[in-house]
C-alpha cells in the first residue's frame, strides 16, 4: 500500500464564526461549532481522502478528544499510532471572519508530550513510507527524529514549517527535502536563518529571482514551496535536485474557490501534495502542486478543518 506517514498534532477545534475578528477588548457573538483539527491530523486526513494509505503518529489524552481522534481515524481508515498522554488532548480556539479568514490560539496539551521514543518505535513504518510529512506543532526533537529516520532510509520528507512562531534550527530545516512555509512563515524563517530579510506582505509580489535567491540561501540542498493563498504558490529547487521539474523556480496559480472557511487549507495542500507524490511517483513535481492547489481550494468550500477535507476517488 502506498503510504504517507504523518507525524504531528491532533486538536479539538472550537470555532466561532463572527462578522469581524475580535479586536482587543471587544466582546462579540458568533456561531459556535466544534470539530477535529490540529495541523498533523488535518494533513493526515487530507492525504488519506486524497487517496493515499496514511499512518498518523501523535499523542492523545485519555479524554473525549482522544476518543474523537480514534473514532475518526477508524472511520477514515487512517492507521493511528497514538501515544497515551497524561495531559489533555490538544485544543484550538478559532475565530473565522465573514471573509473566511481566521485567527487561532492553540492549547498544545498532549501534543507537547509526543516523545522521541514513540517516534523511534515507529522506525520501521517510517522506513517503509513513500513520504514522511511533519509540521511544527510537535516538539522539535521529535520532528528532527522523524526527519532523520526518513533521510537514513531515502524516504523523501516534507516539513510544513507551521506555525510561524514555532522554534526552528538550521539543522531541522536541512533535514527535510521540501519545506512548505506560507508567506509569514517564510518571512520569519528568512529573518531567523539568513542574513537577509523580506516583509511577510512583500513575499507574494516579490520578483521570482529574488524569491529564488532567498530560498536557495535558506535551504541550499532542498526545495521550498511558498504557499501564497489566493496568489497560488512559488516553487524553488536546488539545481541538482529538480524533483522531475525542468525549471528551478516557477509559480503555480491558485484554483478559484467559493471560500467559506480557509481553516486547514494549508493542511489540505500539504496532505494532498504528499498523497500525489505516492500515488503518482513518476509525475513531475509541478503536477503534484497543481493537484495540491486543486485539493486545497476544494477544502475551503466547506466549514471546518479535518472535516472539510474532500474525499477524492483513489488515484
Ligand atoms: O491549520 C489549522 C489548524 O491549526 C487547526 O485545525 C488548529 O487545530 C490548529 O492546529
Ligand atoms: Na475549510
Amino acid at each position: 500500500m502506498t503510504r504517507v506517514v504523518v507525524v504531528g498534532s491532533f486538536n479539538v477545534d472550537h470555532v466561532w464564526r463572527c462578522d469581524t475578528l475580535p479586536a482587543p477588548g471587544a466582546t462579540l457573538a458568533g456561531e459556535y461549532t466544534t470539530g477535529p483539527g490540529g495541523k498533523g491530523f488535518n494533513q493526515a486526513m487530507a492525504a488519506r481522502r486524497a487517496g493515499a494509505g496514511t499512518v498518523f503518529v501523535c499523542s492523545l489524552g485519555s479524554d473525549g478528544g482522544g476518543q474523537l481522534a480514534r473514532a475518526l481515524a477508524t472511520a477514515d481508515d487512517i492507521d493511528l499510532r497514538d501515544e497515551a498522554s497524561d495531559d489533555p488532548t490538544g485544543t484550538a480556539g478559532i475565530f473565522v471572519g465573514a471573509d473566511g479568514r481566521n485567527s487561532i490560539v492553540i492549547g498544545p496539551g498532549a501534543n507537547a508530550t509526543l516523545s522521541v521514543a514513540h517516534v523511534e518505535a515507529q522506525a520501521s513504518t517510517i522506513r517503509e513510507a513513500r513520504v514522511l510529512l511533519a509540521q511544527l506543532e510537535s516538539p522539535i526533537d521529535v520532528v528532527i527524529t522523524a526527519l532523520q529516520l526518513a533521510r537514513e532510509s531515502g524516504v523523501p520528507s516534507v516539513l510544513n514549517t507551521a506555525p510561524a512562531n514555532a522554534e526552528t534550527t538550521s539543522a531541522l530545516l536541512g533535514m527535510a527535502d521540501v519545506l512548505t512555509p506560507n508567506e509569514s512563515e517564510f518571512a520569519s524563517l528568512v529573518a531567523r536563518h539568513t542574513a537577509m530579510a523580506i516583509p511577510a506582505d512583500a513575499v507574494a509580489t516579490a520578483g521570482d529571482d529574488a524569491l529564488h535567491l532567498l530560498c536557495r540561501t535558506l535551504h541550499p540542498n532542498g526545495s521550498i514551496v511558498i504557499t501564497l493563498g489566493a496568489m497560488g504558490s512559488f516553487v524553488s529547487h536546488a539545481d541538482d535536485v529538480m524533483r522531475g521539474d525542468d525549471i528551478a523556480h516557477y509559480r503555480v496559480a491558485a484554483e478559484t474557490a467559493n471560500v467559506i472557511d480557509t481553516t486547514g487549507a494549508g493542511d489540505a495542500f500539504n496532505g494532498a501534495l504528499c498523497a500525489s507524490m505516492v500515488i503518482r511517483p513518476d509525475a513531475r513535481f509541478a503536477e503534484h502542486l497543481r493537484f495540491a492547489s486543486y485539493y486545497a481550494a476544494r477544502s475551503t468550500e466547506s466549514e471546518g478543518a479535518a472535516a472539510a477535507m474532500p474525499v477524492l476517488p483513489v488515484g
